[in-house]
């Protein structure tokens, strides 16, 4: 079965050929991200209008790639949520119009799941059940993977995403928008014991997080430091802040594991392409002899492949959507639309 997925929930606009939700015969990127950055930031009313104008021709790009036209496609899967509303509704509003005119079927795709079903094209022998530790921008969850749509919620974050938290850090300390990729590059000539940040739980909930107080502990101590005249070293804070997501994401993440009977961990999201969590979830999973997966960096951030894959097995499931469907702006990774 060939899928034309397409992604727009934020700044990326993505379509992507998928064949029975494996295999990855085109995946074309459009990324806004050198515009948003000279706001530090993500501009909504802009990522719509570039949505707009560039959803046409990465679709086509799409197509062309995976040497496809519209007869081999099956069925036509969009992301309807969690995302900027005004972004998801051009790619919503592109498949439903490409499905009622191709007369496909049509199959609406949770962005988290997607971030999720990466792993499922890096590493053909994954299966559920399994955990995953779910990274993002606009999330930081810990998920069991029970089945490919039935998911479970083990923990969170109770204020700020990891990512959320990296990109703010990173602004702080000068770097440009987004900082989370900057700061784990910068950290890398850094000495990750050079500030001591706090690593904040949550009361009566061992699995959730809170990273805003992470956050504010970087802010404050490079603030105190202007005021002192005093300069900060961003290599070390830099190295320091991921030395510290890792250990906090790392060690809550393998105690839940444990606690709830898995050996099989994944990570996905854009922040599992950050090199100090890679390596230190990978270095505690080989400790405990836990399987562990994880996409590559080109899968980690948003891509339509990934919602290509998780909607065959949307599809399998029979969760389709009519033309009434509509995008949703925040929606829980373990209810259906
Ligand atoms: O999954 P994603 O592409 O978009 C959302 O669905 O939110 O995640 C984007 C987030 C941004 O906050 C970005 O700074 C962060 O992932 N990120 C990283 C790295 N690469 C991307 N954070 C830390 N280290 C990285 N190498
Ligand atoms: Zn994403």
């Amino acid at each position: 079965m060939k899928i034309l997925a397409i992604e727009s929930s934020c700044d990326e606009t993505a379509a992507a050929v998928v064949e029975d939700g494996r295999k990855v015969l085109s995946s074309a990127i459009n990324s806004q991200i050198a515009e948003h950055r000279k706001y530090g930031g993500v501009v909504p009313e802009i990522a719509s209008r570039r949505h707009t104008e560039n959803i046409c021709a990465v679709v086509q790009q799409a197509m062309e790639e995976a040497a496809v036209t519209r007869d081999d496609i099956d069925a036509i899967a969009v992301t309807a949520a969690p995302g900027l509303i005004g972004a998801l509704l051009v790619g919503v509003n592109f498949a439903k119009g490409l499905a009622l005119a191709w007369n496909k079927p049509l199959i609406p795709v949770h962005h988290i799941r997607g971030h999720i079903a990466a792993n499922y094209l890096a590493h053909p022998e994954l299966k559920p059940p399994f955990f995953c530790l779910v990274v993002s921008g606009g999330h930081t969850h810990m998920v069991e993977i029970k089945d490919y749509t039935d998911l479970h919620i083990v923990g969170r974050t109770r204020d700020d995403a990891a990512g959320e938290a990296f990109d703010k850090a990173a602004r702080c300390l000068g770097f440009s928008y987004p900082g989370g990729v900057q700061m784990d590059k910068a950290g890398k000539d850094g000495n990750p014991h050079a500030y001591k940040l706090p690593a904040p739980k949550v009361e009566g909930h061992p699995y959730d997080f809170s990273f805003s107080g992470l956050k504010t502990a970087v802010i404050n101590t490079v603030h105190n430091a202007q005021q002192k005249g005093l300069e900060i070293n961003a290599a070390d804070m830099a190295a320091s802040f991921g030395y510290t997501v890792a250990e906090m994401l790392t060690t809550r993440f393998c105690a839940a594991a444990e606690e709830f009977g898995h050996t099989t961990l994944a990570m996905a999201g854009g922040v599992a392409a950050n090199s100090t969590l890679r390596s230190r979830l990978q270095a505690e999973c080989d400790k405990k002899g836990y399987s562990f997966y994880l996409p590559p960096l080109s899968l980690c951030g948003d891509n339509a492949a990934m919602i290509g894959s998780q909607a065959y097995y949307e599809y399998q499931a029979g969760h389709l959507a009519d033309q009434s469907l509509n995008g949703r702006a925040a929606m829980e990774i373990d209810t259906e639309f």
